[in-house]
């Protein structure tokens, strides 16, 4: 939700800040600030003063004050934030300070409302309604008492309940950073004669690739030569140094105007990564990491938020239909609350690019709770999720900023075609020979997913169509269904423009009272054993004087009723593979028509790339 930085350096901080500041803006950017430890009265660094820069808005914002009143100093913090507790205005920007101390935040602290009064009640005053700023005082207060700052830092943390991620500066103290996770993801770089505290890998990128991942309640005193850490008991405690690629080139947009549009053509290549680490192309075999016990499971629930939920129920289809065994798919943040029934014969599946959404976390918890032998199909494979299920099942496709996501749907979904296939010939639903066929056409789709790439300047033509629209609905059957609530999502979240996704069975039962001569209608029909009910639905719309986007296939397009407003072909494939082969249209759809319109295709208003919060 929020992203930070701490740096414990030797070279000027400022700039430094800013360039890991620019690698976290996918995680918000509501507001962004700094701090550093600039030398002291006596000029030497001792006793240094903490001084602070923040704007709101993007970090370019900052940029520009930091140009009118540069920061100086070697150690300092940083943060990219995504509103939760207060307005995303000025006040309530990170840092956030108190007497001696300049902290930044990413979590929600739940108890902050009690700690708030108490400590106003002991004649303390705020400046903010952040609850981060709660942690500043306390800690300031602790200090008040005579506690060394790590002793400080402690008892406060002790205090807290909710989810941070820690990073802090103490006036007088100034060769340390403290930081501390618990619920957030928090990162130490070990860099040479320096100390980095991040969000993620990617922010401690531009300085180092040496990577120590912090586990829940860890908390760690940094200094240039070391990093202390201990578990949330107070003891000292050790964590493997990581050596984690994140290499430049994979920040950069290429020639594309936007990370969105490069992820959406890197498909090809990211669904090769992903297909290839789950298939064993000389024997067209599948091949599941080890704990998946798919031939005596009873039943797979899944849980996910927003596309991440989609690819899971594209996934129940495939699945259910080839294996014959039952999936159930639900949003996370419904599923935690309703005391699902549960039993331990079931196999937990989150599915999350980030792995860190908060709602999807905790589903996974309840489940683990419950007994249930628990995976994650995810991308950042040293996420919370990630350590802490049975099974792991990493997408592999690369770093995803766009906040809307694209090659990680295709990425999870190829798991999802993966897991079918390999479920099915556990459960003797399939023979060899079926298997091999069906690892053959997944060996397929790179190359189909980029001939329907090719399909773009017929897209962006439509797409002008699309932009002046109010409304715009998408409609399905079988695992086109789900796509087309990933159709209407991407529309919505990066064009503004509202957007329905159903079920095109259940047009008739309501939503075709929306239909009139101004809506355009996007419908997803591969030759499939679904579309001539689609192709139907379609007649339907179009005696309505329904504008209709007929997203089909070579052999859909020579069946189809006359009158679309315009027929978009993607190529013919297995029905195993259409939602990875229809998946570049809607995303292309979305993304031209975003364009279009001026919106910040890659940072949208009000989003977050990763919803660490409730
Ligand atoms: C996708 O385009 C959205 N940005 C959002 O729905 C996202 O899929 C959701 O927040 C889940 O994120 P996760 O995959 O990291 O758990």
């Amino acid at each position: 939700m929020c992203g930070i930085i701490g740096i414990v350096g030797t070279q000027p901080v400022s700039a430094r800040l800013i360039e890991s500041l620019k690698r976290l803006e996918y995680r918000g950017y509501d507001s962004a600030g700094v701090a550093a430890v600039v030398n002291g009265p006596d000029g030497g660094p001792n006793g240094g003063k903490v001084e602070r820069r923040r704007a709101q808005g993007k970090i370019k914002n900052l940029e520009a004050l930091l140009a009118e009143q540069p920061l100086g100093g070697q150690n300092g913090i940083g943060h990219v934030r995504w509103a939760t507790h207060g307005a995303p205005n000025l006040k309530n920007a990170h840092p956030q300070t108190a007497g001696r101390v300049t902290l930044v935040h990413n979590g929600i602290i739940e108890n902050f409302a009690e700690l708030k009064a108490e400590l106003i009640a002991a004649g303390r005053t705020f400046e903010s309604d952040t609850d981060t700023e709660v942690i500043a005082q306390l800690i300031d207060a602790e200090l008040a008492t005579g506690l060394a700052p790590l002793d400080a830092f402690k008892t406060t943390l002790d205090r807290l309940t909710g989810a941070y991620a820690l990073a802090v500066l103490i006036e007088g103290a100034d060769n340390l950073i403290l930081g501390a996770r618990r619920g957030s993801p928090l990162v130490v770089g070990e860099g040479q004669g320096e100390m980095f505290l991040g969000s993620d890998a990617l922010a401690v990128g531009p300085f180092t690739n040496r990577v120590i991942y912090l586990e829940e309640g860890d908390y760690v005193a940094l200094d240039h030569d070391s990093a202390r850490i201990f578990d949330a008991s107070g003891a000292p405690v050790t964590r493997p140094v990581k050596l984690v690629a994140t290499s430049a080139v994979m920040m950069e947009k290429g020639n594309y105007r936007h990370f969105m549009e490069k992820e959406i053509h890197d498909q090809p290549d990211g669904c090769q990564r992903t297909i290839a680490a789950y298939v064993d192309a000389l024997t067209a075999r599948a091949a599941m990491p080890e704990g998946l016990d798919l031939a005596n499971l009873e039943r797979i629930q899944i849980v996910a938020c927003g596309t991440s939920y989609i690819a899971g129920v594209v996934g129940k289809y495939l699945i259910e239909q080839l294996a014959d065994l039952p999936v159930d798919v639900e949003i996370a943040s419904e599923f935690r609350y309703r005391q699902p029934a549960l039993r331990p014969g079931s196999l937990v599946i989150a599915m999350s690019q980030s792995g860190e959404t908060a709602d999807t976390l905790a589903a996974l918890r309840y489940c683990k709770a419950k007994g249930m032998k628990s995976a994650v199909v995810v991308n950042a494979t040293e996420s919370t999720m990630a350590r802490e299920v049975d099974v792991v099942l990493p997408i592999h496709c690369g770093v995803e900023i766009g906040v809307a996501s694209t090659k990680a749907f295709t990425a999870q979904v190829s798991v999802m075609i993966a897991l079918a296939v390999a479920a099915a010939k556990a459960r003797g639903t399939i023979d060899d020979a079926e298997e091999q066929r069906l690892v053959r056409v997944m060996l397929e789709a790179p190359r189909l997913i980029a001939e329907a790439i090719g399909l773009e300047d017929a897209i962006k033509e439509i797409a002008v169509e699309v932009s002046k629209a109010r409304d715009v609905l998408y409609l399905g059957r079988g695992p086109m269904s789900a796509l087309a609530l990933e159709g209407a999502l991407k529309l919505k979240e990066i064009s503004y423009i509202h957007a329905e996704g159903y079920a095109a069975g259940e047009l008739k039962h309501g939503p075709i009272a929306l239909v009139d001569d101004q809506t355009p209608i996007v419908i997803l029909a591969p030759f499939d054993s679904w579309f001539e009910k689609s192709a139907s639905n379609m007649s339907e719309v179009m005696a309505r004087g329904g504008q209709v986007i007929f997203i089909t296939d070579t052999e859909g397009a020579k069946h189809a009723p006359e009158g679309a407003k315009v027929v978009i072909t993607a190529p013919a494939c297995d029905p195993l593979i259409s939602a990875l082969v229809m998946s570049a249209p809607i995303q292309l759809l979305a993304y031209h028509v975003a364009v279009l319109k001026g919106a910040d295709v890659d940072q949208p208003r009000n989003l977050a790339k990763s919803v660490t919060v409730e």
